[in-house]
């Protein structure tokens, strides 16, 4: 199976910690899921390749760098809001497209229900966001939907994942690099990841 990158810098272990507490109310969950997304996408886009660009400062011409493709940035609705939200603004030239799944709460099945997808995705690079790794039927279906519509170059980034997630996404696509904050336990038997941090729509638009 392919490594993914967890992220051990203590910011974003202090930021994950403040997301697991129970006692952590949604604006505060929200603050917190935004500044380690900013941080995980630090992380997830370091290798994104640039050009180099002729430019002229005050005092001379020098080079500088832009990024050298298309970006598009897939949260997976809802949780995944949290994220795109702190990540839009560090790349605002990108692209969003959403991908609304939700789970059954009786299988944990995937339901696809929304997609919103963009004509560049085949010359782009591709982040999905979705806090949670669980089954990791959400991210497999989505990354399916992606491949399907043209995308190529696909990275899944999270805040918590699964043994059982990680072990089907790679199954599933494994090119795609996955950029996550933790590998908990694994599962409970709904399907919920332990500890983990709940339910991480609910937790981020207040809905418990
Ligand atoms: C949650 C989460 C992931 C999915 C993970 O979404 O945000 O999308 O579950 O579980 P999986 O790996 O087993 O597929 P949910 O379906 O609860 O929808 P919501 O964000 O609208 O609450
Ligand atoms: N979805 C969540 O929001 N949390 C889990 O632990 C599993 C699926």
């Amino acid at each position: 199976m392919s490594q993914p990158i967890v992220v051990t810098h203590p910011l974003a272990q202090v930021h994950l910690t403040r997301l697991r507490r129970d006692d952590t109310p949604a604006d505060k969950f929200r603050w917190h899921l935004q500044r380690l997304a900013e941080i995980l996408f630090t992380v997830a886009s370091r290798a994104l390749e640039t050009s180099v660009i002729s430019i002229r400062t005050p005092l001379a011409e020098t080079e500088g760098h832009e990024l050298a493709r298309p970006l598009v940035l897939v949260p997976i609705l809802r949780a995944g809001l949290g994220l795109s939200d702190a990540i839009h603004p560090l790349v605002p030239e990108a692209t969003v497209a959403h991908i609304g799944i939700r789970r059954d709460e009786e299988t944990a099945l995937p339901h696809p229900y929304y997609a919103k997808l963009p004509p560049v995705l085949g010359r782009a690079d591709v982040f999905v966001l979705d806090p949670m790794l669980a089954t990791g039927g959400s991210a497999c279906t989505a990354i399916s939907q992606l491949k399907a519509a043209g995308a190529e170059r696909i990275t899944f980034l999270c805040v918590v994942s699964s043994p059982q997630g990680l072990e089907a996404l790679d199954a599933a696509h494994p090119e795609v690099p996955i950029i996550t904050a933790a590998i908990d336990e694994g599962l409970n038997d709904h399907a919920y990841i332990v500890p983990g941090l709940g339910d991480a729509g609910d937790r981020c638009f207040g809905t418990t």
